[in-house]
């Protein structure tokens, strides 16, 4: 008969048992020791001298394993902090976004301003491919301001009837233009570096939101004995510390059409809220339909609970009695 083996909780309990209690007993049996069960023996030699029972060496065996591997990764646990603050890198604090509860949406006066940072600052170095000028519509601009941006951008397009390819006025389809033909001319112009595209940044990296804010906000000068590469420029929340961007955002580099005071943080704020709405267009939409679906099933669970009294209250409510016949 074929017989399947299966590692039961109480098989492994039985083996790891087995082995422990062995390791004990070796240097009993005249075996060769390795120094780490010698140590481990040595760590348990005490218990034996007092003729323990099987059952208390055996814990014993126990603790002198958890020693060694409570030691193991205590060592590798308190060397960490000391590899991390050798990375030079900061983490982001936490800041609080308008968009980010549970019931909240997004600010559009600041996905409108973040637009115009993005279209007027990072836009010269930084592509995203998959926002369309028609996904702004509704959301910062109404449609004819859309439409106005976009014919403002010529789009090369075709082949016509002759074959050539042609520019012509943008439109709502098209999507934002990219500002190097290929990453190989984005690297060129860019000291090496290549600017990633900023379409799904936000989820892209870790503590998104926060860390984009802090990296935008984070340029100054380098501690003492922090030697920064030519080119690079450092930013302690930039894994390493020295990032190829230089810093991109001053006071007043752009203009506010609603007036706002163009300050960094400000601009840094208004930036990110439109990058974290890029990365995640139907945010609002779908924290809309967490609350509808949850009312309704809310009220659907009321006449569950409704029809299932009633319909089992006739057997919860009976009385079965036998009687002699
Ligand atoms: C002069 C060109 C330039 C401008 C302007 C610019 N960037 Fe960058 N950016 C870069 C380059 C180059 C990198 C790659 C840096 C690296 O890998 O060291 C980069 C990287 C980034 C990163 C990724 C960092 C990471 O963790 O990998 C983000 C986010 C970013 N930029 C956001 C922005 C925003 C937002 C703006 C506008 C406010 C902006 N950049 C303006 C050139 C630019």
């Amino acid at each position: 008969m074929k017989t399947t083996w299966r590692p039961t909780w109480a098989l492994i309990h039985r083996l790891y048992v087995k082995t422990t209690s062995r390791i004990v007993h070796q240097p009993k049996l005249g075996f060769q020791t390795s120094p780490f069960q010698t140590s481990l023996f040595v760590l348990s030699s005490a218990e034996q001298e007092q003729g323990g029972s099987s059952k208390s060496r055996q814990s014993h065996a126990f603790a002198s394993f958890a020693t060694v591997a409570a030691t193991v990764f205590g060592t590798i646990y308190m060397t960490c902090p000391i590899l991390k603050a050798d990375d030079e890198t900061l983490e982001p604090p936490k800041y609080p976004w308008n968009h980010s509860g549970p019931l909240s949406s997004f600010d559009a006066a600041a996905i409108r301003r973040g637009h115009q940072v993005y279209k007027n600052v990072c836009a010269s170095c930084h592509s995203m491919e998959s926002i369309a000028y028609r996904n702004l519509v509704g959301v910062a601009y109404t449609e004819e301001e859309a439409k106005a941006m976009a014919e403002e951008e010529e789009v090369e397009d075709g082949p016509n009837e002759e074959g050539e390819m042609f520019t012509r006025p943008g439109r709502l389809s098209d999507h934002f233009p990219a500002p190097y033909p290929n990453d190989e001319a984005a690297r060129y112009a860019n000291n090496g570096a290549l600017p990633p595209d900023l379409s799904y940044i936000v989820k892209a990296r870790h503590h998104g939101e926060d860390y984009i804010f802090a990296l935008l906000t984070g340029y100054r000068d380098p501690p003492e004995g922090v030697n920064i590469r030519e080119g690079l420029n450092y930013n302690p929340y930039f894994v390493g510390g020295q990032i190829a961007m230089a810093r991109a955002l001053y006071d007043g580099a752009v203009e506010f059409d609603d007036g706002t005071p163009a300050t960094t943080s400000q601009m840094a704020k208004d930036v990110v809220t439109f990058l974290a709405w890029a990365s995640d267009p139907k945010q609002d939409e779908r924290k809309k339909m967490g609350v509808q679906a949850i009312f309704t099933l809310s009220v659907l669970y009321i006449f569950a609970l409704y029809t299932k009294r009633l319909r089992w209250s006739l057997y919860k409510s009976r009385r079965i009695e036998f009687r002699d016949m």
